[in-house]
Protein backbone atom coordinates (compact mmCIF):
# COMPACT_ATOMS: atom_id res chain seq x y z
CA UNK A 1 0.00 0.00 0.00
CA UNK A 2 1.11 3.43 -0.63
CA UNK A 3 -0.53 7.28 0.99
CA UNK A 4 -1.03 8.93 -2.55
CA UNK A 5 -2.02 12.94 -2.58
CA UNK A 6 -4.88 13.75 -5.34
CA UNK A 7 -4.35 16.86 -5.73
CA UNK A 8 -7.89 17.85 -7.47
CA UNK A 9 -8.64 20.99 -9.12
CA UNK A 10 -12.49 21.77 -7.55
CA UNK A 11 -14.68 24.20 -9.36
CA UNK A 12 -18.10 24.38 -9.76
CA UNK A 13 -19.78 26.85 -12.57
CA UNK A 14 -22.95 26.97 -10.57
CA UNK A 15 -21.57 28.06 -6.84
CA UNK A 16 -17.72 29.29 -7.32
CA UNK A 17 -16.12 31.92 -9.84
CA UNK A 18 -12.92 30.93 -9.32
CA UNK A 19 -11.43 27.52 -8.92
CA UNK A 20 -9.52 25.94 -5.73
CA UNK A 21 -8.08 22.69 -5.12
CA UNK A 22 -8.62 20.20 -2.42
CA UNK A 23 -5.39 17.86 -1.13
CA UNK A 24 -7.47 13.83 -0.57
CA UNK A 25 -4.90 11.52 1.42
CA UNK A 26 -5.68 8.01 -0.12
CA UNK A 27 -4.28 4.51 0.82
CA UNK A 28 -4.03 2.49 -1.96
CA UNK A 29 -1.64 0.51 -3.89
CA UNK A 30 0.25 2.30 -6.05
CA UNK A 31 -0.06 0.43 -8.83
CA UNK A 32 -4.20 1.59 -8.86
CA UNK A 33 -4.90 3.77 -11.58
CA UNK A 34 -5.70 7.24 -11.30
CA UNK A 35 -9.72 6.55 -11.80
CA UNK A 36 -9.83 4.06 -9.59
CA UNK A 37 -7.85 6.38 -6.75
CA UNK A 38 -10.41 9.05 -7.36
CA UNK A 39 -13.15 6.62 -7.32
CA UNK A 40 -11.70 5.87 -4.02
CA UNK A 41 -11.39 8.93 -2.65
CA UNK A 42 -15.18 10.01 -3.52
CA UNK A 43 -16.44 7.07 -2.05
CA UNK A 44 -14.34 7.17 0.82
CA UNK A 45 -13.42 10.92 1.53
CA UNK A 46 -15.61 13.34 -0.57
CA UNK A 47 -18.63 12.20 -1.94
CA UNK A 48 -19.42 15.66 -4.28
CA UNK A 49 -15.59 14.94 -6.08
CA UNK A 50 -16.93 14.90 -9.93
CA UNK A 51 -14.88 13.31 -12.66
CA UNK A 52 -16.67 11.53 -16.00
CA UNK A 53 -16.02 7.40 -16.26
CA UNK A 54 -17.83 4.60 -17.27
CA UNK A 55 -16.26 1.24 -18.67
CA UNK A 56 -12.91 1.60 -16.63
CA UNK A 57 -11.40 -0.04 -19.16
CA UNK A 58 -9.96 2.53 -21.84
CA UNK A 59 -12.80 1.93 -24.57
CA UNK A 60 -15.61 4.33 -23.42
CA UNK A 61 -13.69 7.35 -23.50
CA UNK A 62 -14.88 9.37 -21.01
CA UNK A 63 -12.35 9.90 -18.11
CA UNK A 64 -9.94 11.89 -20.03
CA UNK A 65 -8.24 14.60 -17.83
CA UNK A 66 -4.75 16.61 -17.39
CA UNK A 67 -3.24 14.19 -14.75
CA UNK A 68 0.10 15.53 -13.62
CA UNK A 69 0.35 18.01 -16.51
CA UNK A 70 -0.40 15.63 -19.43
CA UNK A 71 -4.05 14.69 -20.85
CA UNK A 72 -4.44 11.23 -20.84
CA UNK A 73 -7.12 8.26 -19.47
CA UNK A 74 -7.50 8.05 -15.94
CA UNK A 75 -8.55 4.79 -16.36
CA UNK A 76 -5.25 3.53 -18.04
CA UNK A 77 -2.91 5.40 -16.12
CA UNK A 78 -1.40 3.89 -12.97
CA UNK A 79 -0.88 6.45 -10.07
CA UNK A 80 3.18 4.95 -9.72
CA UNK A 81 3.28 5.64 -13.30
CA UNK A 82 2.81 9.50 -12.60
CA UNK A 83 3.07 10.43 -8.93
CA UNK A 84 6.38 12.45 -7.95
CA UNK A 85 8.46 11.62 -5.32
CA UNK A 86 5.99 13.15 -2.35
CA UNK A 87 3.41 10.87 -3.88
CA UNK A 88 1.59 13.62 -5.20
CA UNK A 89 -1.06 13.11 -8.60
CA UNK A 90 -1.90 16.20 -9.90
CA UNK A 91 -5.69 16.53 -11.75
CA UNK A 92 -7.27 18.89 -13.60
CA UNK A 93 -9.69 19.18 -16.26
CA UNK A 94 -8.46 19.05 -19.99
CA UNK A 95 -7.40 21.92 -21.16
CA UNK A 96 -9.11 23.46 -24.39
CA UNK A 97 -12.71 23.18 -22.56
CA UNK A 98 -14.51 24.91 -20.35
CA UNK A 99 -14.83 23.05 -16.82
CA UNK A 100 -18.13 22.44 -15.27
CA UNK A 101 -17.64 20.86 -12.54
CA UNK A 102 -13.97 19.91 -11.32
CA UNK A 103 -13.09 17.00 -14.01
CA UNK A 104 -16.02 17.53 -15.64
CA UNK A 105 -15.80 19.77 -18.73
CA UNK A 106 -18.66 21.06 -21.66
CA UNK A 107 -18.04 18.82 -24.07
CA UNK A 108 -20.51 20.79 -27.01
CA UNK A 109 -17.49 22.51 -28.88
CA UNK A 110 -16.09 18.67 -29.80
CA UNK A 111 -19.19 17.20 -30.25
CA UNK A 112 -20.34 20.22 -32.47
CA UNK A 113 -17.26 19.51 -34.77
CA UNK A 114 -17.86 15.97 -34.97
CA UNK A 115 -21.45 16.37 -36.08
CA UNK A 116 -21.09 18.79 -38.68
CA UNK A 117 -18.91 16.18 -40.54
CA UNK A 118 -21.80 13.83 -40.92
CA UNK A 119 -20.51 11.00 -39.10
CA UNK A 120 -22.09 7.99 -40.74
CA UNK A 121 -21.88 5.99 -44.12
CA UNK A 122 -23.58 7.89 -47.07
CA UNK A 123 -23.74 5.52 -49.90
CA UNK A 124 -25.03 5.92 -53.62
CA UNK A 125 -28.20 3.46 -53.09
CA UNK A 126 -30.05 2.39 -50.58
CA UNK A 127 -29.16 -1.31 -48.63
CA UNK A 128 -32.43 -2.33 -49.85
CA UNK A 129 -31.01 -2.51 -53.46
CA UNK A 130 -28.83 -4.70 -52.16
CA UNK A 131 -28.84 -9.10 -52.10
CA UNK A 132 -26.28 -8.73 -49.63
CA UNK A 133 -24.22 -6.99 -47.28
CA UNK A 134 -22.04 -4.10 -48.41
CA UNK A 135 -18.56 -5.98 -48.91
CA UNK A 136 -15.28 -4.14 -48.35
CA UNK A 137 -11.85 -5.78 -49.52
CA UNK A 138 -9.68 -6.76 -46.36
CA UNK A 139 -7.23 -4.16 -48.70
CA UNK A 140 -9.87 -1.07 -48.26
CA UNK A 141 -10.33 -2.12 -44.55
CA UNK A 142 -7.18 -2.23 -43.39
CA UNK A 143 -6.67 1.66 -43.87
CA UNK A 144 -9.69 1.91 -42.00
CA UNK A 145 -9.05 -0.29 -38.96
CA UNK A 146 -6.84 1.88 -36.82
CA UNK A 147 -9.39 5.10 -36.88
CA UNK A 148 -12.06 3.10 -36.59
CA UNK A 149 -10.94 2.42 -33.10
CA UNK A 150 -11.34 6.02 -31.90
CA UNK A 151 -13.38 6.41 -28.65
CA UNK A 152 -14.33 10.13 -28.71
CA UNK A 153 -12.20 10.92 -25.55
CA UNK A 154 -10.80 14.52 -27.02
CA UNK A 155 -7.12 13.46 -25.29
CA UNK A 156 -6.00 15.28 -28.79
CA UNK A 157 -8.34 17.90 -28.81
CA UNK A 158 -7.33 19.01 -25.23
CA UNK A 159 -3.82 18.84 -26.50
CA UNK A 160 -3.77 20.50 -29.59
CA UNK A 161 -2.66 24.16 -29.52
CA UNK A 162 -4.45 25.10 -32.79
CA UNK A 163 -7.52 24.55 -30.98
CA UNK A 164 -6.14 26.98 -27.75
CA UNK A 165 -5.63 29.91 -30.70
CA UNK A 166 -8.75 29.13 -32.79
CA UNK A 167 -11.59 27.40 -31.49
CA UNK A 168 -12.98 27.36 -34.71
CA UNK A 169 -10.19 24.44 -35.85
CA UNK A 170 -12.00 21.41 -36.29
CA UNK A 171 -9.71 19.70 -34.64
CA UNK A 172 -7.69 16.27 -35.01
CA UNK A 173 -10.40 13.91 -33.75
CA UNK A 174 -12.76 15.12 -35.72
CA UNK A 175 -10.42 15.67 -39.14
CA UNK A 176 -9.36 12.15 -38.30
CA UNK A 177 -13.47 11.27 -38.25
CA UNK A 178 -13.41 12.92 -41.78
CA UNK A 179 -10.86 10.77 -43.21
CA UNK A 180 -12.54 7.64 -41.96
CA UNK A 181 -15.27 8.01 -44.22
CA UNK A 182 -13.62 9.88 -47.00
CA UNK A 183 -11.41 6.42 -47.40
CA UNK A 184 -14.40 4.32 -47.05
CA UNK A 185 -14.83 2.88 -50.74
CA UNK A 186 -18.97 2.29 -49.79
CA UNK A 187 -19.14 6.35 -49.24
CA UNK A 188 -20.77 8.66 -52.06
CA UNK A 189 -19.52 11.60 -50.67
CA UNK A 190 -16.20 11.97 -50.64
CA UNK A 191 -15.80 14.95 -52.30
CA UNK A 192 -18.74 16.94 -50.39
CA UNK A 193 -16.37 15.47 -47.28
CA UNK A 194 -13.55 17.28 -48.08
CA UNK A 195 -14.40 20.18 -48.82
CA UNK A 196 -16.50 20.42 -45.38
CA UNK A 197 -13.52 19.71 -43.52
CA UNK A 198 -11.36 22.25 -45.44
CA UNK A 199 -14.19 24.71 -44.65
CA UNK A 200 -13.72 23.96 -41.11
CA UNK A 201 -10.06 24.95 -41.10
CA UNK A 202 -8.17 21.58 -42.13
CA UNK A 203 -5.03 23.69 -43.22
CA UNK A 204 -4.84 25.24 -39.84
CA UNK A 205 -3.16 22.15 -38.24
CA UNK A 206 0.77 23.15 -37.70
CA UNK A 207 1.65 19.42 -37.70
CA UNK A 208 3.00 19.79 -34.20
CA UNK A 209 2.57 16.09 -33.45
CA UNK A 210 1.27 16.86 -30.25
CA UNK A 211 -2.20 14.49 -31.42
CA UNK A 212 0.19 11.91 -31.58
CA UNK A 213 -0.18 11.52 -27.81
CA UNK A 214 -3.34 8.80 -28.74
CA UNK A 215 -4.50 6.21 -26.40
CA UNK A 216 -6.18 4.11 -29.01
CA UNK A 217 -3.04 4.68 -31.62
CA UNK A 218 -5.31 5.91 -33.97
CA UNK A 219 -2.32 8.53 -35.39
CA UNK A 220 -4.57 11.72 -35.94
CA UNK A 221 -1.79 14.04 -37.49
CA UNK A 222 -0.91 11.07 -39.70
CA UNK A 223 -4.48 11.03 -41.06
CA UNK A 224 -4.71 14.95 -41.52
CA UNK A 225 -1.48 14.35 -43.45
CA UNK A 226 -4.13 11.47 -45.87
CA UNK A 227 -6.78 14.40 -45.52
CA UNK A 228 -4.75 17.20 -47.15
CA UNK A 229 -3.21 14.54 -49.39
CA UNK A 230 -6.82 13.79 -51.06
CA UNK A 231 -7.95 17.34 -50.99
CA UNK A 232 -4.63 17.82 -53.55
CA UNK A 233 -5.00 14.41 -55.30
CA UNK A 234 -8.99 15.25 -55.63
CA UNK A 235 -8.50 19.24 -56.33
CA UNK A 236 -11.21 20.29 -53.45
CA UNK A 237 -11.19 23.75 -52.22
CA UNK A 238 -7.52 24.44 -53.36
CA UNK A 239 -7.85 28.09 -54.26
CA UNK A 240 -7.06 28.78 -50.47
CA UNK A 241 -4.14 30.04 -48.80
CA UNK A 242 -3.69 26.73 -46.34
CA UNK A 243 -3.51 24.39 -49.80
CA UNK A 244 -1.67 27.29 -51.84
CA UNK A 245 1.04 27.67 -49.14
CA UNK A 246 1.54 23.87 -49.07
CA UNK A 247 1.74 23.53 -52.63
CA UNK A 248 4.39 26.78 -53.49
CA UNK A 249 6.58 25.54 -50.75
CA UNK A 250 6.56 22.05 -52.41
CA UNK A 251 6.61 23.38 -55.78
CA UNK A 252 10.13 25.50 -54.54
CA UNK A 253 11.74 22.98 -52.66
CA UNK A 254 11.41 20.81 -55.84
CA UNK A 255 12.28 22.96 -58.52
CA UNK A 256 15.50 24.95 -56.30
CA UNK A 257 16.38 22.39 -53.45
CA UNK A 258 15.84 25.06 -51.03
CA UNK A 259 13.04 26.93 -49.56
CA UNK A 260 12.23 30.10 -51.58
CA UNK A 261 10.89 32.17 -49.06
CA UNK A 262 9.53 35.51 -51.29
CA UNK A 263 8.35 33.25 -53.75
CA UNK A 264 6.76 31.27 -50.77
CA UNK A 265 4.75 34.41 -49.75
CA UNK A 266 3.49 36.09 -52.90
CA UNK A 267 2.22 32.33 -54.01
CA UNK A 268 0.17 32.18 -50.82
CA UNK A 269 -0.51 35.40 -50.43
CA UNK A 270 -1.66 35.76 -54.39
CA UNK A 271 0.94 37.61 -56.46
CA UNK A 272 -2.22 40.23 -57.38
CA UNK A 273 -3.78 40.39 -54.27
CA UNK A 274 -2.59 43.95 -53.07
CA UNK A 275 -4.43 44.12 -49.76
CA UNK A 276 -2.68 40.81 -48.40
CA UNK A 277 0.59 41.89 -49.70
CA UNK A 278 0.35 45.25 -48.41
CA UNK A 279 -0.55 42.88 -44.81
CA UNK A 280 2.85 41.35 -45.02
CA UNK A 281 5.18 44.29 -45.61
CA UNK A 282 6.07 44.27 -42.16
CA UNK A 283 7.34 40.38 -43.11
CA UNK A 284 9.15 41.52 -46.00
CA UNK A 285 11.23 44.42 -43.88
CA UNK A 286 12.01 41.59 -41.44
CA UNK A 287 13.18 39.37 -44.00
CA UNK A 288 15.46 42.28 -45.58
CA UNK A 289 17.20 43.46 -41.84
CA UNK A 290 18.06 39.31 -41.82
CA UNK A 291 19.82 39.83 -45.17
CA UNK A 292 17.02 36.59 -47.18
CA UNK A 293 15.61 39.61 -49.26
CA UNK A 294 17.24 42.75 -50.86
CA UNK A 295 16.09 46.30 -50.71
CA UNK A 296 15.73 46.42 -54.08
CA UNK A 297 13.74 42.99 -54.61
CA UNK A 298 11.83 44.46 -52.03
CA UNK A 299 10.68 47.01 -53.91
CA UNK A 300 9.70 45.33 -57.21
CA UNK A 301 8.25 42.62 -55.22
CA UNK A 302 10.70 40.65 -54.73
CA UNK A 303 13.04 39.85 -58.46
CA UNK A 304 13.51 36.46 -58.29
CA UNK A 305 9.59 35.70 -57.80
CA UNK A 306 8.52 38.50 -60.10
CA UNK A 307 10.60 36.64 -62.79
CA UNK A 308 9.26 33.36 -61.15
CA UNK A 309 10.94 30.40 -60.37
CA UNK A 310 12.53 29.88 -63.41
CA UNK A 311 15.26 32.51 -62.97
CA UNK A 312 16.19 30.82 -59.51
CA UNK A 313 19.24 29.15 -59.69
CA UNK A 314 18.77 25.47 -58.30
CA UNK A 315 21.41 24.14 -55.51
CA UNK A 316 24.11 21.86 -56.88
CA UNK A 317 22.34 18.54 -55.80
CA UNK A 318 18.92 19.49 -56.58
CA UNK A 319 18.08 15.99 -58.19
CA UNK A 320 18.74 14.40 -54.61
CA UNK A 321 15.94 16.71 -53.44
CA UNK A 322 13.75 15.47 -56.33
CA UNK A 323 14.59 11.93 -55.68
CA UNK A 324 12.95 12.15 -52.02
CA UNK A 325 10.10 13.79 -52.87
CA UNK A 326 9.36 11.47 -56.23
CA UNK A 327 9.94 8.80 -53.54
CA UNK A 328 7.22 10.51 -51.00
CA UNK A 329 4.81 10.92 -53.76
CA UNK A 330 4.29 14.48 -53.20
CA UNK A 331 1.60 15.69 -56.03
CA UNK A 332 3.17 19.11 -57.17
S1 LIG B 1 -8.13 10.24 -32.02
FE1 LIG B 1 -7.39 9.22 -30.16
S2 LIG B 1 -7.11 10.86 -28.67
FE2 LIG B 1 -8.40 11.66 -30.32
S3 LIG B 1 -10.50 11.34 -29.64
FE3 LIG B 1 -9.93 9.55 -30.86
S4 LIG B 1 -9.13 8.07 -29.40
FE4 LIG B 1 -9.18 10.02 -28.34
S1 LIG C 1 -0.70 18.01 -35.38
FE1 LIG C 1 -2.28 19.50 -35.98
S2 LIG C 1 -4.19 18.71 -35.09
FE2 LIG C 1 -2.48 17.63 -34.09
S3 LIG C 1 -2.07 18.78 -32.23
FE3 LIG C 1 -0.68 19.61 -33.79
S4 LIG C 1 -1.80 21.30 -34.75
FE4 LIG C 1 -3.31 20.11 -33.58
S1 LIG D 1 -13.62 5.05 -17.99
FE1 LIG D 1 -13.98 4.53 -20.08
S2 LIG D 1 -12.18 5.22 -21.10
FE2 LIG D 1 -11.75 5.52 -19.00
Amino acid sequence: MAQIKLDIFRFDEATDTVPHRDIVEVDIPETTTVLDALEYAKAEVDGSISFRRSCRSAICGSCSMNINGVTGLACKTPCNTVMDDEGVVKVDPMPNFQPMKDMVVHMDPFWDKYARLKPYLQAKDKDSDHATERRVSPEDMKKLVDVANCIMCATCYALCPVVSVDPAFAGPAAIAYAYRFIEDVRDAKRTERIAQISEDYLWLCAHCYACSYCPKHVDPNDRIIDVKRAAINDKVMLDERGPRHALVVAKTIKQTGMLAETEVILGTVGRFNVRGLLKVTPLALRMVARGKLTPVEMAVGGTAPMLGLASMKPIPKVNEVRTIFESLEVPV
